[in-house]
């Protein structure tokens, strides 16, 4: 399938009414159901008044022509693992079954092989869009040349999927924003444009083989570096470098086991630990396994990003600073929609065109938007919206 953005939407209302579809604020977060994509999906004449079919006009019949005519949808995740992959899986399942799809949904417990060959059954099982979550962005080249010779259109979910131009479009969160959010809070809760500081920072970073690993990364490391350039932030354990701080797979047990390490190394003589930027939630709970066995000063602020349950649970407790909530429910909506535009061969809702290339050139986007998240408004955002119960927390 041409990987083409046929009409972009880009004006100011339109973005303003896209994100306020994806997750743009607490408002939005509470009321996920206005954008249920089962309704369209069912009811083809009443996408005439989505914001995206205004461009439907200037689509060419060519795109229609190409668009493939089946009805099921494969859908491959990388783990059962993470809380979060939990979620966007069943998401993904009901809102395209709702939507009349039939749906082919797989976990590969984060071993590529194992998500290589569900691809490939994937294509050969009469899938006629492929939604993938990689596992390492970098290994589905070979077994995305099969879809690419297939036909079939291929969605990169939340990861992007590198070198390979089989790859259609890519939906996920504002990747570096999430970043830039963590270290902003960071600048803000020790009020480092003021205080002279010295604040002792520690940085657990997430896995080298997941593109987004580096987004969060530099999001934030672009917003602290001024401050460890100015001497206000210090690192002592030295290690900075994303190749260094980085988690394979985002296990906790590594980032525990690492932070155990460092603190051993670096604190045991009670010097004060200030700060740790933990890139998502899973790190962030090793972080916080760590901090709790060994290490006995003032408790740092500790970021994080999903908002786990386990981690709301941490933050209600004071042992998480802050995470930051991509609301799985409205990239799951997003992905749908995209579904449903390739298969009726309409103009696909992007909202980016020149952050993400894969190596092959820049994929399409849709960038949902993430939601600053702590103790002071996850009940707006996570009960009120019916993302969690309160017992889910208890
Ligand atoms: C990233 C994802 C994060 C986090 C992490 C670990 O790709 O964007 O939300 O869940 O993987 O699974």
């Amino acid at each position: 399938m041409k990987r083409k953005v046929l009409s972009m939407v880009l004006a100011t209302s339109m973005v303003a009414a896209a994100l306020a579809g994806c997750g743009g604020g607490s408002e939005e977060a509470a009321a996920p159901a206005a954008e249920a994509p089962a309704a369209e999906a069912e009811a083809p004449a009443a996408e005439a008044e989505a914001p995206a079919a205004d461009a439907e006009a200037e689509a060419p019949a060519a795109d229609a022509a190409a668009a493939p005519t089946g009805n099921k949808v494969g859908v491959a995740m990388p783990t059962k693992d993470l809380q979060r992959w939990n979620q966007d899986g069943s998401n993904m399942q009901a809102e395209l079954e709702a939507a009349g799809y039939e749906v082919d949904l797989q976990y590969a417990s984060n071993d590529v092989a194992t998500q290589v060959s569900q691809i490939e059954n994937m294509i050969n099982g009469g899938c006629s869009v492929l939604v993938i979550a990689s596992i390492d962005g970098e290994s589905l080249t070979t077994v995305l040349e099969g879809a690419k010779t297939a036909g079939i259109p291929v969605i990169a979910y939340d990861r992007l999927i590198k070198n390979t131009d089989a790859i259609s479009y890519y939906a996920t969160f504002d990747n570096y924003k999430v970043g830039q959010t963590q270290g902003q809070y960071i600048v803000d809760a020790l009020d480092l444009d003021n205080a002279e500081g010295p604040f002792n920072m520690e940085i657990t970073a997430g896995s080298p083989d997941d593109n987004n690993a580096t987004f969060f990364y530099n999001g934030a490391m672009d917003v602290l570096q001024p401050y460890i350039d100015a001497g206000k932030i210090v690192i002592p354990s030295g290690q900075v470098d994303f190749a260094t701080v980085g988690t394979p797979a985002w296990a906790t047990e590594t980032a525990q086991s690492r932070m155990e390490n460092i603190l051993s190394s670096n604190y045991a003589d009670g010097t004060k630990l200030d700060i740790c930027l933990c890139s998502n939630d899973s790190t962030a709970l090793g972080v916080e396994n760590a901090l709790a066995a060994n290490y006995t000063g003032d408790y740092p602020i500790v970021t994080g990003q999903d908002c786990d349950i386990a981690n709301v649970k941490n933050m209600i407790d004071g042992k998480q600073s802050m995470s930051v909530f991509k609301d799985t429910r409205t990239l799951a909506s997003q992905v749908v929609k995209m579904v449903g535009q390739i298969l009726k061969g309409e103009t696909v809702e992007v909202n980016d065109t020149e952050t993400y290339d894969n190596g092959t050139g820049v994929i399409p986007s849709y960038l949902c938007e993430p939601v600053f998240a702590d103790a002071n408004n996850y009940k707006e955002l996570l009960i009120d919206s019916g993302y969690y119960t309160e017992a889910d927390l208890q």
